[in-house]
């Protein structure tokens, strides 16, 4: 029988601390009802003790997402353990995550505690743990530049107090993989009880080595993989779920290893998480990247339409791409929105329809033809505007070659309307100026990305913008077939973010 590698996922906990990224409660329990359906074992939820909104996220999903186990992190001190208990205590299978610094750089300067105080953190942390939650994770953040032998005493002393689970990170991305592999080996042979508790994976992307060094560590007889969606996470990422998945998925010659992962809900979860967070997937990216499955050079092609295993080593099929793409169009009824999108996995309640179907059908009157990919625009431009402080009412803009552009907005918080007029370079600006002036802000702009939906004239286009607003980074996305409509959107969504956690 083949072994199974769990897939421990943390977009919502390391992922969001991606700079810019700031999720509600409502997002964060869609991407976790996503990641649930993609079949992932473990999601860590959140930080608890870092904010109020966190706390509240991850007591929601703990709540109402069946399925996986829900952890929560906790550094090594009761306050944050007692806090991510509170957090989790609801959900089915509750795992606490706590952690502690165990290299010496990290002991010395932001702990400023010696080893031997460390360990007594970690050792009391993991008993106050465990006589709360049966399933408790501890992680030595920077395991990788820690001294072997003081690894080899704080993971047996945190397996002796009850620890399920020993994770190893590589929290600064530093180790090549055979240095990592060659680690567990070494911790394998000498932590005591280390044979008794499931080995982990936690591995920063900042040289690239990420997911190479988290498989390098599964060969060496690890059994969970911490990573995040399109690889999100703290500076150049984390592991990235899907890379890892399809290796294991593709290679099983080689490695001769499962997962639970239903690799048909990959794509549709890379969308959601890009979507909701902001950060665009590059086009290049593997698995999920635009470009992953197009064939540019004649030969490819040519090879392809012969026999696609040519050129293809993974069928798109498999990650959820080229399944039904044109679904719905002009004359489609609210029943026949609710089945798609109920089929695509979404589930809205009554008010929610509605929204989405008025966007279906000023849709429908402008593009001849909804995909799926259209839907999933329009489910996420309503949820972003559920949550709003303020909404996009009326938009007018106007240009000509002698004269300036100028652009009048109209937003609505709460029951009232604020109307302004800007003029700017281009009617983008000027667009985004009267928002700033409507709703008393100065934000900068930081960067500026507008990406095609679909194919096609008509397609929708899918504007990212990050602003800086009072020293904060927040990122801003909006969709419409009309990109001035779409920039203004995503201006104003990044300030809803900002408002909505100021
Ligand atoms: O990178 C890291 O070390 C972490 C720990 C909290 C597991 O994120
Ligand atoms: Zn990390």
């Amino acid at each position: 029988m083949m072994d199974n590698v769990l897939i421990f996922d943390t977009t919502l906990r390391d992922g969001e601390q991606s700079p810019g990224i700031s999720l509600n409660a409502g997002e964060k329990l869609e991407i976790a009802r996503q990641l649930a359906r993609l079949g992932v074992d473990i999601i860590e939820a959140g930080f608890p003790i870092t904010s109020l909104g966190d706390f509240e996220a991850v007591k929601a999903i703990s709540k109402q997402v069946k399925g996986p186990v829900i952890a929560a992190l906790a550094r090594a001190v009761d306050k944050d353990i007692d806090r991510a208990w509170e957090a989790i205590q609801a959900a089915e299978r509750p795992r606490i995550h706590t952690f502690i610094n165990t290299s010496p750089v990290q002991m010395k300067y932001q702990l400023k505690k010696e080893p031997d105080e460390v360990l007594e953190m970690a050792v009391a942390a993991v008993r106050k743990a465990k006589s709360l939650c049966a399933d408790v994770e501890f992680s030595a953040m920077d395991a990788t530049r820690s001294e072997p032998a003081f690894l080899y005493r704080i993971f047996g002393a945190a397996i002796a107090a009850g620890a399920t689970t020993i994770n190893v990170p590589d929290t600064v991305g530093f180790m090549l993989p055979e240095e990592y592999a060659a680690l567990i080996k070494d911790l394998r042979a000498n932590v005591a009880g280390i044979e008794n508790i499931v080995l982990s994976t936690h591995n920063h992307n900042d040289l690239g080595l990420a997911v190479a060094t988290s498989i390098a560590g599964v060969e060496a007889g690890v059994r969970q993989i911490e990573c995040a969606v399109n690889g999100l996470g703290e500076r150049a990422g984390n592991t990235s779920l899907e890379e890892c998945v399809m290796i294991i998925d593709t290679r099983q010659d080689i490695l001769g290893l499962t997962t639970n992962i239903n690799t048909e809900e990959i794509i549709r979860t890379s969308r959601l998480v890009s979507r909701l967070t902001g950060y665009m997937v590059q086009a290049n990216k593997a698995v999920v990247g635009a470009n992953a499955f197009a064939h540019e050079s004649g030969i490819h092609q040519d090879g392809v339409l012969k026999e696609r295993t040519t050129f293809e080593i993974l069928d798109p099929t498999k990650v959820g791409l080229a399944k039904s793409q044109i679904v719905l169009g002009k004359t489609s009824g609210r029943h026949g929105l609710r089945e798609r999108l109920e089929e695509l996995g979404y589930e809205l309640s009554d008010s929610e329809l509605n929204g989405a179907f008025e966007r279906f059908k000023a849709l429908a009157d402008k593009k001849h033809e909804i995909s799926d990919d259209d839907l999933e625009a329009i489910v996420a431009e309503e949820a972003r505007e559920v949550a709003a402080v303020y909404s996009l009412e009326y938009l007018k803009t106007a240009s000509a070659s002698d004269e300036q552009p100028a652009a009048t907005v109209r937003l609505k918080k709460n029951n009232s309307i604020i109307e302004q007029q800007a003029t700017g370079d281009g009617q983008v600006n000027a667009a985004c100026r009267a928002i700033a002036a409507a709703v008393g802000l100065e934000p900068k702009l930081l960067s500026y990305v507008v990406q095609a939906i679909t194919g096609g004239l008509d397609a929708q286009g899918d504007v990212m913008i990050k602003l800086d607003i009072n020293g904060r980074q927040v990122l801003g996305r909006g969709v419409s077939t009309d990109i001035i409509e779409a920039s203004a959107r995503a201006y104003l969504n990044a300030i809803n973010k900002y408002l909505s956690k100021a």
